[in-house]
């Protein structure tokens, strides 16, 4: 191993900037080459690399976003774009490529690796949905500004005596909701793993009024459905008020958080250590607070478990 690649690929995430770093300067310790793929796929498609040495990377870390950008790229899907990202590579003697992204960016790792170019992958998504991993790069931190924006809206909330709609990012994965509201004291949390049950929601509601609460706070993972919505058939069942946040892209910025640092830290050192022993087509995971790694294939295949023990602690906890 002489050369290894770098790329951040799918919706970016705070941390990845830590990670990048992480891995060029384990890389240039270790006196391998390092070059940056720009656009992630899309970028590799076209051979769009730089070289990355110490100072590419300092006062990096704690920055959100990626200094290499990203992309969700079509053309890589195609098996005509993979074999130009093949090419590219070898075009670019290098021996190894590292990926940071989520679930669709692993894809194109697997399909990198099947073709020949040794390929390692490091969960990097707000979502927190990549089912062989405890922790995302990225989630600590969206879980963080959500509670923040959730602090801020309880202010107003309890002004006015309303019953405030939250809705936060994660595609079909409810962890973000779970976690923040837990930790935000939500009176409900509605996730894609539990579906929506307006008649308990809005019991759980009056249940709090009846006994003295006089506003209400609930959590919405974008999988289950639409703020606007949700609080419109609230406020028609229970008589209360609503209002409605969608919280939107500025979840998906910001300076990681000491937990995303770390992780990213760690998951990008180990990366070069797995391409340095000769490894491919292994994502890199933290388990139980253990990082270990896995095959690609097995971490594909498996399925994401949600947190049964923390919903019914948020539901206990929000009586
Ligand atoms: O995967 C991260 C994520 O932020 C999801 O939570 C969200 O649904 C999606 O990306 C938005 O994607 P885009 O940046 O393409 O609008």
């Amino acid at each position: 191993m002489k050369k290894i690649a770098i790329l951040t690929s799918g919706g970016d995430a705070p941390g990845m900037n830590a990670a990048i770093r992480a891995v060029v300067r384990t890389a240039i310790y270790h006196h391998l080459d390092v070059v940056g793929v720009i656009r992630g796929y899309n970028g590799l498609i076209q051979g769009d690399m730089k070289p990355m040495d110490l100072a590419s990377v300092s006062d990096i870390i704690h920055r959100g976003g990626t200094i290499l950008y990203s992309a969700r790229s079509k053309e890589f899907k195609t098996e005509e774009g993979q074999k130009k990202a093949v090419q590219q590579l070898k075009n670019a003697g290098v021996d190894g490529l590292v990926v940071i992204g989520g679930d669709g960016s692993f894809r194109g790792a697997q399909k990198l690796s099947q073709l020949g170019i040794k390929t390692i992958g490091i969960p990097g998504t707000i979502d927190n949905d990549i089912s062989c991993t405890d922790y995302t790069i990225g989630f600590d931190t969206v879980v963080n500004t959500v509670l923040d924006a959730i602090s801020k809206i309880r202010d107003t909330s309890s002004s006015h005596e309303r019953t405030n709609i939250i809705e936060v990012m994660g595609r079909n994965c409810g962890d973000i909701a779970l976690y923040a509201g837990l930790a935000g004291g939500a009176e409900a949390i509605i996730v894609p793993e539990k579906g929506f049950d307006i008649e308990a929601v809005c019991k759980k509601i009056l249940q709090g009024k009846a006994r003295g609460k006089r506003h209400s706070i609930v959590l919405l993972a974008e999988g289950e459905g639409n703020a606007y919505d949700v609080g419109k058939h609230i406020q028609q069942k229970t008589g209360i008020e609503t209002r409605a946040t969608i919280l939107g892209y500025i979840q998906r910025g910001g300076s990681p958080s000491a937990f995303d640092r770390i992780l990213a830290s760690k998951m990008g050192s180990m990366a070069v250590e797995l391409l340095l022993d000769d490894k491919t087509s292994r994502v890199i995971c933290i388990r139980n607070n253990h990082y270990v790694d896995i095959d690609i294939d097995e971490a594909l295949s498996m399925k994401k478990q949600f947190n049964d023990n923390f919903y019914e602690l948020s539901q206990i906890l929000s009586i």
